[in-house]
């Protein structure tokens, strides 16, 4: 990464995105995933934000504005890892977050981690994405779930 003045020239992508002009959001992304599909989903928002995918194993490095979290649904619930992760996020670290994910029905994370980072006082923005009918260990994502991820990555805006 090069430095000149107020701009940060940015080469390749970085675990958090910096500040390219003044006012631009600093994100992170996030995921739980057993069966690769949400981290597909990941990868993809990756490719829209210009930030790494990271499983949540990596710690997050610096505050951010926007944390992308997302995980898929396994016995109608939230994996406990994901829970506990959200559990121990800084307020002081992350501003809000974005939930995402994948199951293979109606269920989503949405409730369960919103009740946990709610007790952090974390915001939770009502923008998410959460794919449906997805079987363990999908194969490719459709043109159409591409379509819902861009559309998602430019529609979420900072409160
Ligand atoms: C052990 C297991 C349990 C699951 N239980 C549910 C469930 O209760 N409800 C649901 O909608 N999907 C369920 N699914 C489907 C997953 O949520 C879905 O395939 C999701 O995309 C998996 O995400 P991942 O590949 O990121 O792990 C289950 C999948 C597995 C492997």
């Amino acid at each position: 990464m090069k430095e000149s003045g107020f701009r940060t020239i940015i080469k390749g992508v970085s675990t958090e995105r910096k500040i390219i002009w003044g006012g631009q959001n600093m994100d992170a992304i996030r995921f739980y995933s057993r069966t690769g599909n949400t981290e597909k989903v990941a990868n993809l928002l990756s490719e829209q934000l210009n930030v790494k995918a990271e499983s949540i194993d990596s710690p997050i490095s610096e505050p951010v504005d926007r944390l992308f979290l997302g995980g898929g649904v396994y016995n109608m619930s939230a994996d406990k890892r994901l829970k506990a992760y959200a559990a121990d996020l800084d307020p002081a670290t992350v501003k809000e977050v974005f939930l995402f994910g994948t199951s293979g029905s109606v269920f989503t994370i949405e409730k369960q981690l919103t009740k946990v980072l709610k007790k952090k006082r974390i915001p939770v923005s009502d923008e998410h994405l959460f794919l449906h009918g997805v079987m363990p260990k999908m194969g490719n994502i459709s043109g159409h779930q591409k379509t819902e991820i861009e559309e998602f990555a430019k529609g979420a805006v900072t409160q």
